[in-house]
């Protein structure tokens, strides 16, 4: 049997950076995203026959037997321990953008997996449930499973069962996205390493955890507000502490790339001049614009205009992870 499930990526416009547990992944405090529809993962669960001993992994057409592997055979095992099973099974999975550079293909990935691995074993999980077991593959695709802006839970409970995303209704905010691709290989610090050297190291952690929950709230009240300034003074702000947190850290982890800052200059003057717009950034040096739909093409026209931001890339707001 094979499954098969679509899932979108998301970007945070109040941070998860850092973890009150490792194994379980638990975050130490929530954040909120919005789901892009431009930027998805396809993943296909095909269950092996009971003589085949290994998982297979095939990413963007090249089969891979490092890394990734292994941390998609860790997942598997976590379903087929759900599951009762021991059958070993073959993944199939495409993005549709670069993956590993700080674009967030984690999230739609595990999203996307978890949706398609657990229909492919059998297993009937609700929304909750997907979201708790795509938190185990990265911290932010528990937030993928569902569309729209979503709310992250950190959770206070030892075994992770209060730890998931949820959908946030109500909002009164439009948004769309300008991704300014910056060229780039993949990452050197992964999120996971650079969260744990940060909370490890870095002076200003505690400072960083002690705001989150202000910026939650702050964030929540905007959308339901439609208060899009106040929204991208707590978006900003959330994205460039976390920066200043990781930059603190020993060695200092610095992911902002060449265009970073050029990029950050352009939404700035544009909403000088009265563009609502504001940005953000993950663990790579591309920036994410946000900006209500009309004023899309303009941004990313002015983006595109720096010789190391590749692409400029248009998103709507994305669907949570579904099978088919
Ligand atoms: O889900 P992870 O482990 O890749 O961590 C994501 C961390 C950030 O993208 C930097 C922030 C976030 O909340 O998505």
């Amino acid at each position: 049997m094979v499954s098969r499930a679509r899932a979108c990526a998301n970007i945070a416009l109040v941070k998860y950076w850092g973890k009150r547990d490792e194994v379980l992944n638990l975050p130490a405090k929530g954040s909120l995203s919005m789901t892009l529809d431009a930027l998805s993962t396809t993943t296909s669960v095909e269950i092996l026959s009971e003589g085949v001993a290994t998982d297979q992994l095939i990413l963007d057409g090249r089969e891979d037997s490092g890394k990734k592997l292994q941390r998609v055979v860790r997942f598997l095992d976590l379903v087929r321990a759900t599951a009762g099973s021991k059958a070993r099974a073959r993944v199939v999975s495409a993005n549709d953008f670069p993956t590993a550079a700080g674009l967030a293909s984690s999230a739609s990935a595990f999203a996307a997996l978890a949706v398609a691995a657990s229909n492919a074993y059998g297993l009937a999980l609700d929304p909750r449930a997907l979201s708790i077991l795509a938190r185990r593959g990265s911290g932010s695709a528990a937030r993928s499973i569902f569309g729209g802006f979503v709310r992250m839970h950190a959770g206070t409970r030892a075994d992770g069962t209060d730890a998931y995303a949820e959908p946030i209704s109500g909002a009164k905010l439009e948004l769309g996205a300008v991704i300014a691709v910056a060229r780039a290989t993949e990452k050197k610090i992964g999120s996971t390493e650079g969260m744990e050297r940060t909370r490890q190291t870095s002076p200003y952690h505690a400072a960083w955890l002690d705001q989150v929950d202000r910026d939650l709230e702050g964030a929540e009240e905007a959308l339901a507000a439609g208060d899009i300034e106040r929204l991208a003074e707590i978006a900003e702000g959330s994205c460039l502490a976390m920066h200043a947190d990781a930059l603190a850290a020993r060695p200092g982890i610095v992911y902002f790339g060449t265009p970073t800052l050029w990029a950050i200059e352009v939404v700035r003057s544009l909403r000088a001049q009265g563009t609502p717009v504001f940005f953000t950034i993950d663990a790579g040096p591309h920036l994410v614009a946000f900006a209500p739909p009309a004023h899309l093409e303009a941004i990313a026209r002015a983006l595109a205009a720096h010789p190391e931001i590749d692409r400029t890339p248009i998103s709507r707001v994305g669907a949570g992870a579904s099978l088919g």
